[in-house]
C-alpha cells in the first residue's frame, strides 16, 4: 500500500467552459502541478502571428513548435482571442501536435502526476489518465462569460461575434482529421451551464477522491 500513488488527471472540454478555471482549482485540490495545453498552442499561434508566418503552413508552424519551452508560457500575452484563433489553425497539423505530445507527456508523467487540461488529453495525449472529465456549457452560455472574460482584461467584443468565433473555433477543434475534440468514453461529464464553477469543483474533487482511495488501497 502506497501513501502518495501517482495520480493523472485530464481535463477536457470546450472553450469558455470553464475547464480552465476549474482545472486550476482541482490542481490546488490535490497539490499537483498543472499544464493548460492550450497556452503551448497558443504559443505557436503566436509565434507565427509574431513572425509573419502562415499559420495554416504545417511545416514552418511545427517548426516554431519543436523545442517550445514550457517555462516560458505567459498566460496574459497568449490568451487574447486572436492568439486563440491562430491557435486552432495551428492545432489542426499532425507535426504541430507530434512536436507537441512528448512534452506533455513528459509534464503528466512526473513523480507524483499532474493534471492536464485541453482539447485530447483523456484521448490522446493521456489516455492511461486516472481521471478524466469532459466540461462543456451552452454556446451562448460560454460566449456570455468569454466576452466578460475579456472586458475585463480590456478587450472589447460583442457576444455576437465572440458566439460566431466560438462556433468557428469548435467546429474546426471537432471535425480536424486528428484528434478531435471529443470527450473520453470513460470521462466524467461536468456540465458547467447552469452549475457554478465551485459547485463543479466540488463534484470533481469528490470523483478524484474516490479514485485517490481506490489507488491507495491496491
Ligand atoms: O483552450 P484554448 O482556447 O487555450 O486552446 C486554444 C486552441 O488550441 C484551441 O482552439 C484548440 C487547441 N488545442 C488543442 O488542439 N489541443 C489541446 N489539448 C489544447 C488546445
Amino acid at each position: 500500500m502506497s501513501d502518495t500513488p501517482s495520480l493523472i488527471i485530464a481535463i477536457d472540454g470546450t472553450l469558455a467552459s470553464g475547464k480552465g478555471t476549474l482545472a486550476r482549482g482541482i490542481a490546488e485540490d490535490c497539490g499537483l502541478p498543472h499544464l493548460d495545453t492550450g497556452l503551448i498552442y497558443r504559443a505557436v499561434g503566436k509565434a507565427c502571428l509574431d513572425g509573419g508566418i502562415d499559420p495554416d503552413n504545417a511545416i514552418a508552424a511545427a517548426e516554431l513548435a519543436t523545442g517550445l519551452d514550457l517555462n516560458l508560457l505567459d498566460p496574459s500575452v497568449l490568451r487574447t482571442a486572436e492568439v486563440g484563433q491562430y491557435a486552432s489553425r495551428v492545432a489542426i497539423h499532425p507535426p504541430v501536435r507530434k512536436a507537441l505530445f512528448e512534452l506533455q507527456r513528459d509534464f503528466a508523467f512526473q513523480p507524483g502526476g499532474a493534471v492536464l487540461d485541453g482539447r485530447d488529453i483523456g484521448t490522446v495525449v493521456c489516455p492511461e489518465a486516472h481521471v478524466k472529465f469532459w466540461v462543456d456549457a451552452d454556446i451562448k452560455a460560454r460566449a456570455e462569460r468569454r466576452t466578460a472574460e475579456l472586458l475585463a482584461k480590456g478587450e472589447h467584443m460583442t457576444v455576437e461575434t465572440m458566439l460566431a468565433q466560438l462556433q468557428e473555433r469548435d467546429e474546426r477543434d471537432r471535425n480536424r482529421a486528428v484528434a478531435p475534440m471529443k470527450p473520453a468514453e470513460d470521462a466524467h461529464l461536468l456540465d458547467t451551464t447552469h452549475l457554478s464553477i465551485d459547485a463543479a469543483r466540488e463534484k470533481a474533487r469528490h470523483i478524484v477522491d474516490q479514485v485517490r482511495a481506490r489507488l491507495a488501497s491496491r
